[in-house]
């Protein structure tokens, strides 16, 4: 699937994953380990800039065979983060929003934006009629997200997350193309 880049606001742009990105990326990962390790699993195994360039592949490669749909997050032109969906199943039309973003740019409402961008992205182009969140029950900051975009809280996922050797409860959202056709 060949997806042009997403424009969220002034300031901040959704760009489909490309090799050349990926050095910066490494380099913000890097930076950011010792606190992005904390939430997302993947970031452990994320050692040097080849695993980086792989995973860039990686998202390259599932998007290309429509089971994924991620977009590296820039702020002022600079790498800042990611998001997007991390699985799409093309049979019943739900995708799964994930993101992360650099912690200086977080509190002013840059994610929100973006997600708010990839449901309408997500009902309009990729054809998906629910769209889910799954955050850890003590990830209050991500749960924000759903929230503030009228997501609907489904219920707590028992222990459906393991992070460094311990069990977590999720959280899980929905939001569905009607809710949006109904102004919800
Ligand atoms: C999850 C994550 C992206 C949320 O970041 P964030 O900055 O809180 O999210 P946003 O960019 O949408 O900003 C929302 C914040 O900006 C504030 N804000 C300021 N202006 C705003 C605006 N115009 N619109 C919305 N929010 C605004 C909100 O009040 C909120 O701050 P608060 O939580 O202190 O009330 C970030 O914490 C992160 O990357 N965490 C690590 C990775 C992670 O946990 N990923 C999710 C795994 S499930």
């Amino acid at each position: 699937m060949e997806t042009a880049l997403l424009r969220v606001d002034e300031c901040t742009e959704l760009h489909p994953p490309s090799i050349e990105l990926a050095e910066p990326l490494f380099r913000l990962i890097n930076a950011q380990r010792a606190y992005l390790r904390h939430w997302l699993e993947w970031v452990d195994g994320a050692h040097g800039y080849e695993d980086i360039r792989k995973m860039v592949q990686d998202a390259m490669r599932f998007r290309a065979g429509g089971q994924r749909c991620t977009f590296i997050v820039l702020f002022r032109g600079e790498v800042a983060g990611s998001a997007g969906f991390v699985r799409i199943d093309r049979a019943h039309r739900r995708g799964e929003l994930g993101y992360w973003l650099s912690q200086s740019l977080q509190g002013q409402g840059i994610m929100t934006r973006c997600c708010r961008v990839l449901a309408g992205f997500a009902f309009r182009e990729l054809k998906l009629n629910r769209i889910i969140i799954r955050t850890p029950r003590h990830n209050l900051r991500s749960q924000g997200i759903p929230r503030r975009l009228g997501f609907t809280h489904e219920g707590t996922l028992r222990q459906d997350n393991h992070l460094r050797g311990h069990f977590y409860d999720v959280e899980l959202y929905s939001l569905l193309k009607e809710d949006v056709e109904r102004g919800g």
